[in-house]
């Protein structure tokens, strides 16, 4: 039988006529004269209508098969189904191959544990809310290639096997079979060859690239996941962030047919940090963060030291429900961002109330519940830290819990933004030494280049990143294109001359031969595809996805190797 028709694609307008349809017998109710079949295949399920089943084969779900039927309106049309205003008279019926009964219901509404569906995972990309988000993953790649296309970038792929780099996250290694004791590293991101593309003059590149991490895992994080990369010559940070801009209002159109305004907001690393506590904020709900140092060092409480800054968020009408034991549970939140703890101030009965009040007079409470706005059942959550990282970080992560708790974030909003002049290096807590903020091939700020000697902390850099609704959905840079400031970045993250020579010579070198000015930028496809599909599992929307401990619940990879696999390659292995 040849298939004449996807299920999901038939309606009204085929009345009449005769399909051949194949898929997978999704659900099936045997009324003994009559027997109701979903049938299921990519596209979605239609119904078939069985009249004496004892003339046709026997069915099971999941079974796959066959069936040729006439196009028939249905009595009382089913609501749940796209195809719903029709089912098929089925007139044949083959069974192409039989399923065992499956370890789980293949529906969208599943209580099967994630583990047995990543097991599964075959069977749980049945399910249709899986596949849509596997076409909405495959539709943002397309979307990608075709705009990028119209816009003169070239689709070049770059190496798997490379050079290991210090920088950076862990990498994945490979063992050489060739070169006993050397070992390539998988590519953590194709950043340098796409640099060296720009050397090469190709000037517009894009690739849709599988890179490499060994990371901590966590829900947005995958060890090896897809970047939408990009890299091009002689245009400017705005020109860049103007041309990322269409792809992405493109995206949101074709995609969740929403209309993205731009210029997309831009916000300075700082402010985001002091405003939202976060360098990827969220801010489709307020929250924020207030700097109260001048006024609580009026306080009496000794525990503020010279240097601290006292930062805090209102959070509104939870003064009833903030118990001791809520203040426990957000001491130990408190922890986790290396606070010692949230203090806070009830607003009740027009005074500040709390264990925090006796350290605060009358007229300091009246200055606070103005300066504050604090109304009536409100608490104000602070803390302090001389680190204006650790403090900010820290009330973020306040302002996070509460709007999870609160449930203030709204669904069904996109809120994209830009964050840009990040600082050049991150000061590494109790060493003296920084690293890079983004990577060391990052190019600070032209009018910040006098203060790489005397006060590197304060150096901003052109760098810039995209975050939906609090992912970091993307970063990049302008980069560095000069020998001279490349060489002198490398030294002062602390990388010696031999390990610059050895390990990026090969790279650095090409810029003594004319090197365009240039700059480029990632999207994290798997990131986009969560926003767009509306999870916040990344595993959603990864067909084969590795679990937290980095492995593949369907092929349970990594697995030791055949020791003469290992002596092939010169590798012995200690027991721990
Ligand atoms: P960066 O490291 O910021 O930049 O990565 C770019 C984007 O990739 C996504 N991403 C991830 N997604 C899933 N799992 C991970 N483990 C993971 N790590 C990163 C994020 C992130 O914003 N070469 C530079 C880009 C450039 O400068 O052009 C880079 O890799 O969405």
């Amino acid at each position: 039988m040849q298939r004449s028709h996807f299920n999901g694609t038939l309606s009204l307008a085929e009345l009449g006529q005769t399909v051949t349809l194949k898929g997978w017998v999704a659900k099936y109710r045997n009324l003994g004269s009559l027997l109701f079949i979903d049938l299921r295949d990519s596209s979605g399920i239609v119904q078939l209508t069985i009249d004496h089943p004892e003339n046709f084969p026997d069915v099971r779900n999941e079974y796959v098969i066959e069936v040729e039927g006439k196009v028939a309106k249905k009595d009382v049309p089913n609501p749940r189904l796209k195809t719903g205003e029709i089912e098929i008279l089925v007139s044949k019926m083959n069974v192409i191959n039989k399923a065992e009964l499956t370890p789980f219901i293949i529906a969208d509404q599943s209580d099967a544990l994630e583990d047995t569906r990543l097991q599964y995972r075959y069977l749980d990309l049945r399910r249709p809310c899986l596949l849509h988000n596997l076409r909405i993953r495959a539709q943002i790649c397309s979307i990608f290639r075709s705009y990028f296309d119209a816009h003169h970038f070239l689709e070049v792929e770059t190496p798997i096997l490379n050079l290991s780099s210090p920088e950076g996250a862990r990498d994945y290694l490979v063992p050489s079979r060739v070169h006993p004791g050397s070992f390539y590293a998988l590519p953590q991101s194709p950043q340098l060859w796409k640099q060296l593309l720009m050397v090469g003059g190709v000037e517009r590149y894009y690739q849709v690239a599988k890179c490499f991490r060994d990371e901590d895992l966590r829900a947005d994080r995958q060890p090896e996941f897809t970047q939408l990369d990009l890299e091009c010559s002689f245009l400017s940070q705005d020109e860049i962030l103007t041309l990322m801009e269409g792809f992405l209002k493109r995206l949101f159109k074709e995609i969740r047919g929403v209309d993205i305004v731009t210029p997309l907001r831009r916000i300075k690393y700082w402010d985001a940090l002091d405003t939202y506590g976060s360098d990827k904020p969220d801010t489709r709900y307020d929250l924020k963060i207030r700097d109260v140092t001048a006024l609580l060092k009026k306080s009496s409480f000794p525990g503020f030291g010279e240097a601290d800054m006292v930062k805090g968020i209102v959070v509104p009408g939870v003064a009833a429900q903030t118990s001791r034991k809520v203040l426990d549970e957000l001491t130990l939140e408190a922890k986790k961002w290396r606070l010692k703890a949230y203090y806070c101030l009830k607003c009740e009965g027009g005074a500040l109330t709390g264990p925090f009040a006796k350290f605060v007079d009358e007229a300091l409470a009246k200055e606070l519940i103005a300066e504050l706005s604090l109304q009536e059942g409100d608490v104000f959550f602070f803390s302090s830290s001389d680190n204006r990282r650790i403090i900010d970080f820290g009330m973020g992560g306040l302002r996070t819990y509460y709007a999870k708790k609160l449930n203030l974030v709204p669904e069904n909003t996109f809120d994209l933004l830009w964050v840009i002049d990040f600082p050049m290096f991150t000061p590494v807590e109790g060493e003296n030494r920084v690293v890079a903020e983004h990577h060391p091939f990052t190019r600070p700020r032209d009018e910040d280049l006098p203060l790489l000697d005397t006060k590197p902390e304060e150096v901003l850099a052109y760098a810039y990143d995209i975050v939906i609704n609090g992912y970091e959905a993307g970063g990049g840079t302008l980069r560095i294109y000069d020998h001279d400031i490349q060489w002198k970045i490398f030294r002062m993250l602390g990388l010696s001359e031999e390990e610059v020579a050895q390990k990026f010579g090969w790279f650095v070198d090409a810029f003594r031969y004319g090197t365009p000015p240039h700059g480029g930028l990632a999207f994290g496809l798997d990131r986009l595809a969560m926003i767009l599909a509306g999870t916040e599992n990344i595993r959603d929307v990864t067909a084969f996805p590795k679990n937290l401990q980095a492995s593949d619940p369907t092929s349970k990879a990594p697995q030791p190797v055949d020791p003469k696999q290992l002596e092939d390659l010169f590798i012995e292995v200690k027991s721990e």
